[in-house]
């Protein structure tokens, strides 16, 4: 693909030139919204602890098509968890440009960063994240309260997701009431909520019973076929299988890509 060149911090130039092909500023941007999910540019993230500064995302250029099943290895440290909470909006990079379906996200305000991520991606995290004080159907109802659903439907859609999570007979208990499996399941019940086109996933069937495991590769394998954008961060062999391409992490930069299925 044609690449912006970003040499300045915000892209004002009229024309880029990269690969030796010259585009403008709009052609590029056209260009992503209508092809990419994901598309960033020497993107950083650091961490400072006192005087000590730990670079997690260190100059990541990627491009992740719409619709591409895409997993993320790496060992511990890498800075897998760090680049999905970049690219799912959860935070934001110290340098860099990312542009989710078109949208500028890197230097978005934290209320347009919100209301983007309410519609535009399902996060799960590793440890489900739950909101202890809400029941399980409220936590699914959750995202779709905050981005304007009216009543009556939320609870229609919470209870349709429940009962394909196998849980809607544990609608009314709290997370602490939940095992871990239950837990994870309300989680990607409520990443479903509002029906977003990109989902991103930290270790989804990392320390949960075989059964669990299992329902939760199916529910993807589902969720591939759907031709959603799936982003995941996993050691899951059966996971790893049903990806297009996988990128393995080390020291914050990507050291390998494999590309199993060619996006055009
Ligand atoms: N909030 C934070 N404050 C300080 N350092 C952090 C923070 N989050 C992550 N780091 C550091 O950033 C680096 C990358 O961490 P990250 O959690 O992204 O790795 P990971 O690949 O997800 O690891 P794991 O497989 O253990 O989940 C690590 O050195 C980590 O200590
Ligand atoms: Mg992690």
């Amino acid at each position: 693909m044609p690449e912006l060149d970003n040499s300045s911090d915000d892209i004002e130039q009229e024309n880029s030139v990269k690969e030796n092909k010259i585009i403008s500023k709009n052609d590029f941007l056209k260009e992503i919204s209508s092809k990419y999910a994901i598309v960033c540019e020497d993107l950083f993230k650091d961490y400072e602890i006192g005087d000590f500064i730990v670079r997690a995302v260190d100059n990541v250029s990627l491009s992740i098509h719409n619709g591409e099943f895409l997993v993320i290895k790496g060992p511990s440290g890498a800075g897998k968890t760090s680049f999905l909470n970049l690219i799912g909006g959860l935070d934001s990079p110290n340098r860099g440009v990312l542009y989710s379906f078109g949208v500028k996200i890197s230097d978005m305000e934290e209320e347009s960063l919100t209301t983007w991520r309410l519609l535009n991606t399902g996060f799960i995290f590793q440890n489900y994240n739950l909101i202890s004080t809400l029941t399980a159907e409220e936590n699914v109802m959750f995202p779709m309260n905050l981005s304007g659903v009216a009543f009556k439907e939320q609870r229609k859609r919470a209870e349709e997701l429940l009962r394909k999570m196998g849980l809607h007979e544990r609608r009314e208990h709290l997370p602490f009431q939940l095992s871990a499996g239950e837990q994870q399941r309300i989680a990607i019940a409520r990443a479903l909520a509002n029906d977003p086109p990109m989902i991103l996933a930290d270790e989804p069937t990392a320390n949960l019973d075989k059964k669990t495991s299992q329902f939760i590769r199916d529910l993807f394998k589902e969720l591939k076929d759907d031709i959603r954008t799936i982003i995941i961060a996993t050691h899951d062999d059966y996971l790893i299988n049903l990806a297009d391409r996988i990128l393995s992490f080390d020291d914050g930069k990507i050291i390998d890509e494999e590309i199993i299925r060619k996006f055009e």
